[in-house]
C-alpha cells in the first residue's frame, strides 16, 4: 500500500548520472544527465538505448525487468564484473547507488551492493539493503516506479485501447491498488472457508446445558454416598477402639496367666537342675574315694596341690631323661673316638720310614744317570745337525761352480764337479739319518727323566707323609680317652640321681646305671599318672560344687519370680467381651467398605458425566471460535472492499484531474479526462458529452495516453510534482506531424525527463543531448 502511505510527500526522483559496465549492449558508458530538463537519448534502432535505461531500475532495485535475471542482464561474452552506478537526486538528498554481480570460476553469479548518501558512504550494504533504502527512500517499488515513470514502448496505448479487465489490471498495478485486491480476494476465500468450517463443526448449546446439568445431578449423588461412607467409616472406627479396649484386655489377662504358669514351670526346672548338680558332686567325692584320696577338705586347695605335685613329677621325669640322653649320647661319641683312633694308628703303622728312604735315595740316582744320559744325547744331536749343515754348504758351492773349471773354494781345476755333488749327496743323506737317530734318542731320554723325576717327587712325598700320619694317630687316641672321660662323668651323674630317687646307694658300671635309671624312670612316670587323675578328680569336683550352688542360686531366684494367676472367670469373661465386640466390628468394618465402594462408583459416574459436559462444551466452544473467527474474516473483507471502493475513488478522481489539468493546458478537442471503478478511459469534450478513448483517432489515444499517464504520476507523487519522467520511443511508428506535437507536448509538460529516439525531432525540445553509437556486433559507445 505504498501508493496511500506516500500520499502528499511528493518524491522528485531525479537521474543526473548513470555508468554501465557490462550490461546488455553497453561494455562501458556514462551518462551525464541534464537533472532539471530534457535529454534525448539519441541512436539509431538497436543502438542500446532501452538497455542502458533498463540498467537504472537494476541498480536502484534490482529490477531486471524484462530480462528476467541479473546473469540474463550481463552483456553476451563478457565474463567480468557486471555493474551499475545511479546518481540519483530523491528530494534535495544526493544518493549514489552501486549494484555489481560477479562471475565466480565455476560460473556462479554473486552480487554485491554500496551506496551513499550526501556523500557518505554506508557500511554493511547488501543488494538486499539497498532496495529496501530505496524503497523507503523514495516510497516506490520497482514495478510502481517502472509503471508510473517509465513510459515504455508501445505501453500508453495499451491503456487507452485494452479491455475494462486489462485496464483495471494496468490501473490497479500503476496505482499499487493490486495488493489490497489481491488481500481482498484472499479475504473473500477465507470467509467462504471459515464460515464452511464453523458451520460443519458439531456443537449444541442444548447438549452442553443437558450434559451439564447431567453432571450436576451425578455430583450431589456422589457427594450424598460419600458422607454415608463417611459416617460408616466413623462406626467402624469407633467399633475398632471398643473392640481394641477388649482386645488388650483379654490379652493382658491372658498374658498374666501365662506368666503364672511359667514361673511355676521355672521353679519346678531350677529345682531339677539343683538335683541333677548335687549328684554330679557326689559322683566327684566317689571318683576320688576310688583314687584313694580322703575327698574332704577344701577342693580348690586340694586341687592347687595336686597340680603342683604333678609339677614335681614332671621336672623329675625331665631331668632323669635328660641325663639318661646325655649318657647315651657321650657312649657314642666315646665308641667314634675310639674307632678313629684305631684307623689312624692302624694307617701309621702301614708304612715303612726305612724302605721309603731306599726309594729316595734310588730314585735320586737314577735321576741323575737320566740327566747326564740325555744331555749327551742333546750333544750328539747337535754334532749330526752341524754334519748336515756342512754337507748342505758344500752341495751349494758345488752348484755354483758347475760350469767352471775351478773349484771356488779351493781355485784348483775340477774334473768331474757333477761326480762329486752326487758324492756329496750321499753324504748328506747319511748325516741326515744320523742327525734324525740322535734326535729320537734325545727325546726317548727326556722322556725317561721326566718319569724318573715323577717317582723321585712321589717317594719324596711318601716319606714326609709318614710324621704327620704319626701326628693324627696321636690326636684320634687323645680325643677318644677325653670322651670315655665325658661318658663316665655322663654316668656318674645319672647314678647319683638314680641313688637319689631310689634312697639307696648309687649303683656302678654303666649297665646297672641303666636299668636303675630305667627302673626310675617307669616308677616316676605311674606316680604322675596317678597324679594327674587325682588333679583331675579335684577339679571336676569344683566345678560340680560350683554347679550345685548356681542351681541352688537360681532355685531361689526362680521361687522368689512365681506369680499369682488371675482368676479364670475373669479371664473368661475379658474373653468373651473381645468376641462379642469382634463381631461388632467386622459388621461395622463391612458396611463401610459396602458404603466406600457406593460412594466410589458415584464419583466415577460423577466424573464420566463431567467429563461428557466437558466434550460438549468444548465442541460448542470451537464452534463458536469458529463462528466468530468467520465473523472477523468478514468484517475485515467488508473493511478492504469498502477502503479499495473509496481509494479507488480517490485515485480515479486525482488521476481523472490531472490528466484534465494536462489536456486542457495543451488545448484542443478534448477538455477533459475521465477514468472511473467502470476502468473504461474516456475523454470529455467541449459539449459535455464523453467518449470512450478506445473510439479515439491514433494521435488523439496516444495524447490521451501520455497526459493519463502524468495522471498516475502524479497521483504516485501524492499530487505533488513526480520527478523525471522516462519516454522510451513513445512517439515511434507515428508520423511527422504526430510526432511534433507529441513533443510539443511533452515540452508542455515541463518536467525533468529522458526521451529516448532514433528520431532527431527529438533535438529540438533537449537541453541535453546524448548520441549513441554502436558498430556492427561492436558495443554501444558514446557518440561525438
Ligand atoms: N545481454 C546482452 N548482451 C549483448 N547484447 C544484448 C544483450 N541484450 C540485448 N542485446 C542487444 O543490444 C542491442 C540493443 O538493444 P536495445 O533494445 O537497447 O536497442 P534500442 O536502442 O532500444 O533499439 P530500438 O530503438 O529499436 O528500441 C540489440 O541488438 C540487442 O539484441
Ligand atoms: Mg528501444
Amino acid at each position: 500500500m505504498t501508493a496511500t502511505t506516500r500520499k502528499g510527500t511528493g518524491i522528485m526522483l531525479r537521474l543526473k548520472s548513470l555508468e554501465i559496465t557490462n550490461i546488455r549492449s553497453v561494455e562501458h558508458v556514462t551518462l551525464k544527465v541534464d537533472p532539471d530538463g530534457t535529454t534525448a537519448l539519441y541512436g539509431p534502432s538497436g543502438v542500446g538505448k532501452s538497455g542502458i535505461l533498463d540498467a537504472l531500475p537494476w541498480c536502484l532495485w534490482g529490477d531486471t525487468g524484462s530480462a528476467g535475471s541479473a546473469a540474463a542482464l550481463r552483456r553476451e561474452g563478457s565474463t567480468e564484473p557486471a555493474q551499475a552506478t545511479a546518481t540519483v537526486l530523491i528530494g534535495s538528498d544526493e544518493i549514489v547507488a552501486l549494484r555489481r554481480i560477479t562471475r565466480s570460476d565455476s560460473g556462479v553469479e554473486s552480487a554485491s551492493a554500496k551506496l551513499w548518501i550526501n556523500g557518505v558512504k554506508q557500511s554493511n550494504v547488501t543488494p538486499a539493503s539497498l532496495t529496501r533504502i530505496i524503497t523507503d527512500l523514495t516510497g516506490l517499488t520497482a514495478k510502481t516506479f517502472r509503471g508510473a515513470f517509465y513510459m515504455a514502448q508501445g505501453q500508453l496505448t495499451d491503456l487507452m485501447t485494452g479491455t475494462p479487465a486489462k485496464v483495471q489490471e494496468t490501473f490497479e498495478e500503476l496505482t499499487g491498488l493490486d495488493d489490497l485486491t489481491k488481500r481482498i480476494q484472499v479475504l473473500r476465500e477465507q470467509c467462504k472457508e471459515a464460515a464452511v468450517r464453523a458451520e460443519a463443526l458439531p456443537g449444541d448449546p442444548a447438549e452442553v446445558t443437558r450434559t451439564a446439568d447431567d453432571a450436576k445431578e451425578a455430583g450431589r449423588e456422589s457427594d450424598r454416598l460419600q458422607q454415608e461412607s463417611n459416617s460408616a467409616a466413623a462406626a467402624a472406627a469407633s467399633a475398632r477402639t471398643i473392640w481394641d479396649t477388649a482386645n488388650q484386655r483379654a490379652k493382658e489377662l491372658q498374658s498374666a496367666e501365662r506368666a503364672a504358669r511359667d514361673s511355676r514351670e521355672a521353679v519346678v526346672g531350677a529345682e531339677a537342675l539343683a538335683a541333677d548338680a548335687a549328684q554330679a558332686v557326689n559322683a566327684a567325692r566317689l571318683r576320688l574315694h576310688d583314687l584313694g584320696e580322703a575327698s574332704e577338705g577344701d577342693p580348690e586347695v586340694q586341687g592347687a596341690a595336686t597340680r603342683t605335685a604333678c609339677a614335681a613329677l614332671e621336672q623329675a621325669l625331665g631331668e632323669l631323661t635328660r641325663r639318661g640322653t646325655e649318657l647315651k649320647a657321650a657312649a657314642g661319641q666315646e665308641g667314634s673316638a675310639r674307632t678313629a683312633a684305631e684307623q689312624a694308628r692302624a694307617a701309621h703303622d702301614s708304612v715303612d720310614p726305612d724302605a721309603l728312604a731306599t726309594a729316595v735315595t734310588d730314585g735320586q740316582a737314577e735321576v741323575d744317570a737320566g740327566r747326564a744320559a740325555h744331555q749327551e744325547a742333546m750333544r750328539a744331536a747337535h754334532v749330526a745337525d752341524a754334519a748336515v749343515a756342512q754337507r748342505d754348504e758344500a752341495i751349494a758351492t758345488l752348484s755354483r761352480a758347475m760350469d767352471a773349471a775351478a773349484c771356488p773354494t779351493c781355485r784348483q781345476d775340477v774334473g768331474d764337479v757333477a761326480a762329486l755333488v752326487d758324492e756329496q749327496n750321499a753324504i748328506l743323506d747319511q748325516a741326515r739319518k744320523d742327525a734324525a737317530a740322535a734326535h729320537q734318542k734325545a727325546t726317548t731320554l727326556d722322556r725317561a727323566l721326566l718319569d724318573a723325576e715323577t717317582r723321585l717327587r712321589k717317594a719324596h712325598d711318601a716319606l714326609a707323609n709318614v710324621t704327620s700320619l704319626a701326628r693324627v694317630a696321636e690326636h684320634a687316641e687323645e680325643a677318644a680317652s677325653a670322651a670315655t672321660r665325658h661318658a663316665d662323668q655322663a654316668a656318674a651323674t645319672l647314678a647319683e640321681l638314680v641313688a637319689a630317687h631310689q634312697n639307696a646307694p648309687a649303683p656302678t658300671g654303666r649297665e646297672q646305671i641303666h636299668s636303675a635309671a630305667l627302673a626310675v624312670h617307669e616308677q616316676l612316670t605311674e606316680q604322675l599318672s596317678t597324679a594327674r587323675g587325682v588333679t583331675a578328680a579335684w577339679i571336676t569336683l569344683t566345678d560340680t560344687i560350683a554347679r550345685a550352688a548356681a542351681a541352688s542360686g537360681r532355685v531361689e531366684q526362680a521361687r522368689a519370680a512365681v506369680v499369682d494367676a488371675p482368676s479364670p472367670t475373669d479371664v473368661a469373661a475379658a474373653e468373651s467381651c473381645e468376641a462379642t465386640t469382634r463381631v461388632d466390628l467386622d459388621t461395622a468394618q463391612t458396611g463401610a467398605a459396602d458404603a466406600a465402594a457406593q460412594a466410589q462408583a458415584a464419583r466415577a459416574t460423577a466424573m464420566q458425566l463431567d467429563g461428557i459436559a466437558d466434550d460438549a462444551a468444548t465442541r460448542w466452544n470451537l464452534k463458536r471460535e469458529a463462528a466468530e473467527q468467520a465473523e472477523v474474516t468478514r468484517i475485515a473483507r467488508d473493511i478492504g472492499i469498502a477502503l479499495r471502493r473509496d481509494l479507488l475513488a480517490e485515485y480515479c478522481a486525482t488521476i481523472s484531474a490531472a490528466a484534465t489539468d494536462i489536456l486542457t493546458r495543451l488545448g484542443g478537442e478534448h477538455v477533459g479526462f475521465m477514468i472511473d471503478e467502470t476502468f473504461v478511459p474516456q475523454v470529455v469534450l467541449p459539449d459535455g458529452t464523453t467518449r470512450a478513448t478506445r473510439q479515439l483517432s491514433g494521435g488523439e489515444k496516444a495524447r490521451a495516453a501520455v497526459c493519463a499517464f502524468i495522471g498516475f504520476s502524479r497521483q504516485l507523487a501524492g499530487g505533488g510534482k513526480p520527478g523525471m519522467l522516462f519516454a522510451d520511443e513513445i512517439t515511434a511508428s507515428q508520423d511527422e506531424a504526430f510526432r511534433r506535437d507529441m513533443l510539443t507536448m511533452l515540452r508542455a509538460l515541463e518536467m525533468p525527463m529522458i526521451v529516448v529516439s532514433h528520431t532527431a525531432d527529438v533535438l529540438d525540445i533537449a537541453s541535453r543531448v546524448i548520441r549513441l553509437q554502436r558498430p556492427p556486433l561492436g558495443s554501444t559507445q558514446l557518440a561525438a
